[in-house]
């Protein structure tokens, strides 16, 4: 057997979700990402993940606290990182300052320092959806901040906005045994501590190959424009041999069903927001999934490739006014719930995670000489 890339290889009894390839499912803990996503928030995925069921009124509202108070303590603590932070990548950034700090709050801080801004304190009243929007900075106001850091010219309201990022943050919260989840496992199982094991899960997910792909996949939107010039534009890619961000995936046979949670969401901002970018982009993104699914079931009919979850991550975070430069951090600030809740279970029950590989190099031609 080709042991190269553990493909369908278990590594792990998992509670937490679980990926149907072959019929495009997600479950979490029990539930269709489609249910949790369109109607619950961030905080209640949260609490789903770390203690195995949806919470109450008054668990669900201790834990917005906490992660609050969370967001409070961590913004308090990131002024001793200083300007450094604005100068690098947002993953980056988020790598150095999580060794200290929470994620959500890096981020947005980051996205505001890159912008040249005072950074946005946390409202621990809020949702920790909405306040990242707020402290990204992605405004209502859009036309007063510096061009070309926000997409969408017509921004619909804070709330609207932040149900879209609940099911964003919701569909991305957990996905069975990706690469990151299975990096922050493996850390975990040698008993480092979590800080370490959610620090190099994030630099698993900072690759084009599994989370990076969004903003390339907003760039591929811009590039192409309009529907008529995706035949062209995606077989011009082809022939140079390279790959159409925002397809295929290492599990799935067919369309991500994350994609259509996403497409659903951004249809519902944009019913909020009236027509605007958020609808343009919208119908374009399905016209270049169209072409892209066609392309490259024609070039290799025998290997399935569907549009996977960030093909639409770009689209609803773009819609809700998330600059590119975030989307891969935005990722981030969703998985660590999965993340945590692995963890937490590689702990309670798994072994040190220690595969085995095939020696294919020389081997010596005479036995060890031992040294007298
Ligand atoms: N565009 C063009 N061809 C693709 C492709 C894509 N997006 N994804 C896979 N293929 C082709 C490969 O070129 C390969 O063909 P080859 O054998 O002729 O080289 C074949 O399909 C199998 O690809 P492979 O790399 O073995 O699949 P994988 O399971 O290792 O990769 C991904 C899965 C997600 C890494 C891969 O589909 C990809 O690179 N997608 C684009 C990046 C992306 O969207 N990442 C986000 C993932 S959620």
């Amino acid at each position: 057997m080709d042991a190269n890339g553990l493909e369908g290889v278990v590594v792990a009894d998992t509670a937490l979700s679980d990926v149907d390839g072959e019929r495009g499912r997600l479950v979490i803990r029990g539930h269709d990402v489609e249910a949790l996503a369109l109607a619950h928030d961030f905080e209640a995925v949260c609490a789903l993940l770390w203690s195995g069921a949806l919470p109450g009124a008054a668990a669900h509202a201790a834990l917005r606290a906490a992660l609050g108070r969370g967001r409070v303590h961590a913004f308090a603590r990131l002024g001793s990182l200083g300007d450094a932070l604005a100068a690098a990548d947002a993953m980056d950034a988020l790598r150095a300052a999580l060794a200290h700090l929470r994620a959500g709050e890096i981020a947005a801080a980051w996205a505001r320092r890159h912008a040249g801004q005072a950074s946005v304190a946390p409202d621990p009243s809020l949702g920790h959806a909405a306040d990242f929007l707020r402290m990204a900075g992605a405004h209502a106001d859009a036309g007063a901040l510096p061009a070309g850091t926000y997409r969408s010219a017509r921004m619909p309201a804070l709330d609207a906005r932040a149900q879209a990022l609940d099911a964003y943050l919701v569909a991305a919260a957990d996905h069975g045994m990706n690469a990151s989840t299975f990096t922050a496992r493996v850390v975990a199982s040698t008993h480092s501590d979590a800080v370490s094991a959610v620090v190099a899960a994030l630099g698993a997910l900072k690759g084009p190959l599994h989370g990076g792909a969004p903003g390339p996949v907003l760039e591929m939107l811009d590039a192409i424009g309009t529907p008529d010039r995706a035949a062209s534009w995606i077989a011009g890619e082809l022939a140079a041999g390279r790959r159409i961000m925002g397809m295929g995936h290492r599990v799935y046979r067919v369309r991500d069903p994350r994609a259509a949670v996403l497409e659903r969401a951004v249809e519902r901002l944009r019913a909020a927001a009236g027509p605007g970018l958020a609808g343009t982009r919208l119908e374009l993104a399905r016209a270049v999934e169209a072409v892209a699914v066609a392309s490259l079931g024609e070039r290799r009919p025998e290997r399935r490739l569907a549009a996977n979850v960030e093909f639409y991550t770009a689209v609803i975070l773009d819609a809700v006014g998330l600059p590119p430069a975030l989307f891969s951090a935005t990722f981030a600030v969703a998985r660590v719930a999965g993340w945590l809740a692995h963890i937490d279970e590689q702990l309670a029950g798994g072994r040190l995670i220690r595969p085995a590989s095939r020696y294919v190099g020389p081997r010596p031609t005479q036995a060890a000489a031992v040294p007298a």
